[in-house]
């Protein structure tokens, strides 16, 4: 058997599909690929004539759209059709977790990946190859393949045709932001399968512009599992480093000076030891949990507790946070004015998904805080969507609210505070001695991420506190007996 590749479909036109897809379509022009999506406005978007309309923001996302839309790249929600039409189909659609029964707050929902499963099943004609490039629990694979076998004995009853599947795993290690830079030169790609031949068509796809040793190849249950552990320890060394920013704060060390100091080390390396208001995005809490879950279901629960702590400490931090806020503007935000710079979940994305951002926010409207947000690329439809209250109301029956803000210096008139909760680059170049003029006094600058011009802030007055960041008269204190 030799699969040719001629015809690809993606199910799930997403933070994945779409990128993906296009960077597969502008490296592969003899290959067809239409990514499929039930969500009409999505697909919409995704076919809108203004490039700017596209419904995720990457950066140079939209210049590969625009090579190959049209041409060997097509949006559409005729899902049955191009299933019927694909010899590949990549499943690609959201895994969040349960929100009910068994498992809620854990496990991976798979709804979606079944209902794709069963679509494919029904569908698709002759040899296809089904890709699993959704984030899953490890063994989904098995739950796939008995989904599409079920076709296979109806088919044989009824004669109509041949069909025949083959299911990989190719889990996806892009990061929002840098999207389209991850895909063309990714570390490394991962595919794991039985059937070599169907190996070898999709690894024959990914050496168009991916080195050979840089196509790992391997089981299908490493393959699933290794997506999650990956996640998992990324967050892991989030968490690390934002716990030693409490330590740093009461010690009077310098987290940025740490993580300098240790990153050097070739062994850690220097990656991913950012302190933060704590890891967010769809990917890193709901994967981890996922794992907490398996953990327990085979048993492992030591194993699971310590995977737990990754996510206990996240919550913790956005909470330590909050508390440091509150106290330093004298123990009350009530009715105060507080400017809240960035509200996606990292820079360079217009994705909120599990932003630190929302819980703060929410918390400090509870205390009664105004908030003015403003953020490059979040709009005002999303934050108030992620806060669940209406913009400029009173919520929780308190005086707390929010307002949209088009501009740093709009959210800071008048304000008590600055928050820089998302590490823009905009927000690293602020001209202190504009935005402190317009604040009230004393005005405060909370940097959660330590990247503004702080000395300058300092300069023009303002009061400042920077997190990781232990205060220079505390680090004469010696360590308690
Ligand atoms: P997303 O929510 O942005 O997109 C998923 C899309 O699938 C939605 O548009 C939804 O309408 C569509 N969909 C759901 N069921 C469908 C069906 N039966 N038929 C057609 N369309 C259907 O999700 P995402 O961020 O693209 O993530 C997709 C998967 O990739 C998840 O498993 C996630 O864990 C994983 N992943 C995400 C990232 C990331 O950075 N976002 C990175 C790596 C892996
Ligand atoms: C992550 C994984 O990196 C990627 O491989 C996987 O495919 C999907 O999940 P993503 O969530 O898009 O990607 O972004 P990432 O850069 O990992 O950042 C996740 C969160 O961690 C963000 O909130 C970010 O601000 C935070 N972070 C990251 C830190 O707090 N400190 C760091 O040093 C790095």
């Amino acid at each position: 058997m030799k699969i040719e590749i001629k015809n690809i479909c993606c199910i799930g036109a997403g933070y994945v599909g779409g990128p993906t897809m296009a960077v597969i379509a502008d490296r592969c022009h003899d290959i067809q690929i239409n990514v499929v999506d039930v969500n009409e406005n999505r697909i919409q978007a995704w076919n809108s004539e203004n490039l700017s309309h596209l419904p995720i923001y990457e950066p140079n996302l939209d210049q590969v759209i625009k090579r190959r839309r049209g041409r060997n790249l097509h949006f559409s929600t005729e899902i049955k059709y191009h299933i019927s039409n694909a010899d590949m189909i990549f499943i690609s659609v959201n895994t969040p977790t349960k929100t009910k029964g068994i498992g809620a707050g854990k496990a991976s929902d798979l709804k979606w990946v079944e209902a794709s499963a069963r679509q494919v099943s029904k569908y698709a004609k002759g040899e296809t190859i089904v890709v699993e490039k959704s984030t899953l629990p490890v063994k989904t694979a098995l739950m796939i393949r008995q989904i599409l076998e079920t076709s296979l004995e109806k088919t044989n009853d009824s004669q109509t045709d041949n069909k025949q599947f083959y299911v990989l795993s190719n889990p996806e290690f892009l990061s929002e932001g840098t999207a389209i830079q991850d895909l063309e030169c990714p570390d490394r790609v991962l595919i794991g399968g039985e059937n070599q031949e169907a190996i070898k068509a999709l690894v024959n796809i990914y050496l168009n512009w991916v080195d050979k040793e840089k196509i790992l190849t391997t089981d299908l249950w490493s393959s699933e599992l290794s997506k999650l552990i990956a996640n998992a320890f990324l967050a892991q060394r989030i968490s690390s480093i934002n716990s030693i920013s409490a330590l740093c704060e009461a010690t009077g060390a310098d987290v940025k000076e740490v993580s300098t100091a240790i990153g050097a080390d070739k062994r850690i390396g220097n990656y991913f030891l950012n302190a933060s208001p704590g890891f967010g995005g769809s990917c890193f809490k709901k994967d981890i949990l996922n794992l907490v879950y398996i953990c327990n279901y085979y048993g492992l629960h030591e194993v699971s507790e310590y995977w737990q702590k990754i996510i206990d400490i996240n919550n913790w931090q956005k909470q330590r946070i909050l508390r440091v806020i509150v106290e330093k503007l004298f123990g009350s935000v009530s009715g105060k004015k507080l400017a809240i710079l960035g509200f996606a979940f990292k820079a360079n994305t217009n994705d909120t998904r599990e932003s630190a951002a929302i819980h703060i926010c929410n918390e400090l409207i509870i205390e009664g805080g105004n908030l003015y947000i403003y953020d490059p690329r979040v709009t005002r439809k999303q934050i108030e969507e992620d806060l669940e209250i209406s913009e400029n109301e009173y919520s929780y029956g308190g005086e707390g609210s929010w307002t949209f803000a088009d501009s740093i210096l709009d959210a800071s008139r008048g304000a008590d505070a600055v928050i820089v909760l998302t590490e823009w680059d905009e927000f690293k170049n602020i001209e202190w001695s504009e935005i402190s003029t317009v604040m009230r006094s004393p005005s405060w600058l909370f940097d959660t991420r330590s990247i503004t011009d702080q000395s300058e802030a300092k300069r023009c007055g303002m009061k400042l506190w920077s997190l990781g960041c232990g205060s220079k008269l505390q680090s004469i204190n010696l360590m308690p007996s």
